[in-house]
């Protein structure tokens, strides 16, 4: 069952960090996979524009797990804008792969992230992510 998946796809399978809601969070995201119907949210913590927490949740598959955990860990320490250029294909690399059936799961990682720092700028600038300037807030 485990053929195709690399050891580090494994072990943030079989170990995921940062699974668990969070309490107070500053954005949250909550997305669908509309491929499979698996569903993911994502929680953030953030502080001076920088991710200092990350936390999901997912009812998805193994590799949904596995790249959800990974985006977690890196991102935490980011910047928002940095944490933005954090694309499914940098989190499928850093899992050393991902076997072509389930790349889409890794865009419900990406996806969940997104929508989770559109509710933060949301709530703390009024706008969402989208015409957000990051350079013109200074
Ligand atoms: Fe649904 Fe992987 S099959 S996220």
């Amino acid at each position: 069952m485990a053929a195709g998946y690399s050891e580090k796809v494994m072990d943030h399978f079989r170990h995921p960090r940062n699974v668990g809601e969070m309490e107070n969070p500053d954005g949250i995201g909550h997305v669908g996979n509309p491929t499979c119907g698996d569903i993911m949210e994502m929680y953030l913590r953030v502080k001076d524009k920088v991710i200092t927490e990350a936390k999901f949740k997912t009812f998805g598959c193994g590799a949904a797990i596995a790249t959800s955990s990974m985006i977690t860990e890196l991102i935490t320490g980011k910047t928002l804008e940095e944490a933005l250029k954090v694309s499914n294909k940098s989190v499928i690399a850093a899992l050393d792969g991902l076997p072509p059936v389930k790349q889409h799961c890794s865009v419900l990682a990406e996806d969940a992230l997104k929508s989770a720092i559109d509710d933060y700028l949301k709530k703390t600038t009024g706008k969402g992510l989208e015409g957000w300037q990051p350079h013109n807030e200074h």
